[in-house]
């Protein structure tokens, strides 16, 4: 009490308190994206305020103080005003909806962003047996896995484990599908980053998606944050001055550091186009090492062909090789279409007839159909020859 009746109110201590709104505007226009601080910061001016207001009433109680007269009442009213005002405000801008989307879902009763990032829980029977890659490619991949899972060893190696990595191959090669593998064997929650998921046309959104998702990976940590197209977020800065991709690369930006320096967040980013990412994205420390997704070659074909065909009954044995040679170019992603495609041949076509005479079988002419259906330049001579299948 003693303390507080020594208080002397005057102007400075009055432009001291008329600084706390002042200061609300200012850091919330700082620190609009991350919702965590800002919580931080109104408790903070909410404390400031409610102990300033305290020590003021406490002073104009002090003994003798009621002998100054009318204008000390007066100077300590005019203290307490923007104290009372700082309660408004921090009240008022916690009370109104944080986020308004126009294109929200009517039918959506919750008034703030619907986008809640979460791990992606479907990884978990994903194991490198569901994976055609090459040898010199598992091993590097699993070299890496062992020691996101196992950062203590690589700390004894006297290495650092990579916190970013970069996939660059043709669409469909299987990065994504590589990526969620390793998350899953490492024992990692997987966080899928896409420009769709969080780019809005409200300013400051998309940075405070970001946010979100950057937050959500730390609390769920050990995790792997997949950036997948990393390209359209990262997109090499344009001369013309992009502004709005600028500023959600450089959160991004600040956030990959943000990670870099934390224990348990790994960062994984996919492209087809490595030289249209960022250059400051690639830079030593961040998603630096870049490892190449290539299309699969004739062995790793007639691999894919031997996976996705064994989820089949094929009518007769086929000669994976020669499936392999009709389909170079293709992805992983087409070669499982054009399984896929060829069991569905086989249920419409006996959909047709009656059900006790179907077979359930996938026969020469499906697999024709489907090849022609997605691989059609490498049947330009004609028939599959009666040699594809036996071995
Ligand atoms: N090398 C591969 N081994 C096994 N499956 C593959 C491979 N490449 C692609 N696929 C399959 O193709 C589909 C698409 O692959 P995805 O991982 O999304 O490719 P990307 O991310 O490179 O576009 C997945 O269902 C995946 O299982
Ligand atoms: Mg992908």
């Amino acid at each position: 009490m003693e303390i507080f009746y020594q208080i002397t109110l005057s102007v400075k201590t009055l432009l001291a308190c008329s600084i706390l709104p002042f200061l609300y505007f200012g850091l919330h226009a700082k620190y609009w994206y991350s919702p965590n601080r800002l919580r931080n910061i109104d408790i903070m001016l909410v404390l400031v305020a409610s102990l300033s207001a305290a020590a003021i009433v406490i002073s104009m109680t002090a003994p003798g103080r009621s002998a100054e007269g009318i204008d000390a009442m007066l100077l300590a009213f005019a203290h307490l005003c923007p104290l009372a005002l700082t309660f408004l405000i921090v009240a008022e801008g916690r009370r109104r909806p944080k986020v308004t989307h126009t294109h929200q879902n009517p039918n959506s009763t919750s008034d703030e962003t619907s986008y809640i990032p979460a791990p992606i829980s479907a990884i978990e029977h994903l194991t490198w047996d569901d994976l055609i890659v090459s040898h010199e490619l598992k091993r590097e991949l699993d070299t890496v896995v062992r020691l996101l899972h196992d950062p203590q060893s690589a700390a004894q190696y006297g290495i650092e484990a990579p916190k970013g990595i970069l996939f660059q191959g043709p669409p469909g090669t299987g990065k994504t599908t590589i990526a969620k593998v390793m998350a899953n064997v490492a024992g990692l929650s997987f966080f899928v980053l896409r420009s769709d998921d969080i780019v809005s046309k409200w300013v400051g959104e998309s940075e405070k998606n970001l946010s979100k998702l950057f937050h959500a990976a730390q609390k769920h940590a050990p995790s792997i944050i997949f950036i997948d197209e990393i390209d359209s977020i990262g997109k090499t800065r344009a001369s013309d001055g992009q502004r709005f991709n600028d500023n959600l690369l450089n959160h991004l930006l600040q956030l990959v550091d943000g990670v870099i320096k934390a224990q348990g967040i790994y960062i994984i980013g996919a492209t087809n186009r490595a030289d249209l990412v960022d250059s400051a994205l690639k830079r030593p420390g961040r998603l630096n090492k870049v490892i190449e997704i290539p299309l699969p070659d004739m062995n790793a074909r007639a691999e894919l062909f031997r996976l996705y065909l064994s989820k089949l009954t094929l009518e007769a044995e086929i000669n994976y090789f020669f499936l392999a040679k009709m389909t170079q170019g293709c992805s992983g992603a087409t070669i499982k279409e054009i399984c896929n495609q060829a069991g569905l041949n086989a249920f419409q076509r006996e959909s047709a007839g009656s059900k006790k005479d179907r077979q359930y079988q996938v026969t020469h002419n499906d697999l024709m159909t489907a090849l022609e259906q997605f691989a059609p330049t490498s049947l330009q001579h004609g028939e599959l020859p009666s040699g594809t299948y036996g071995n």
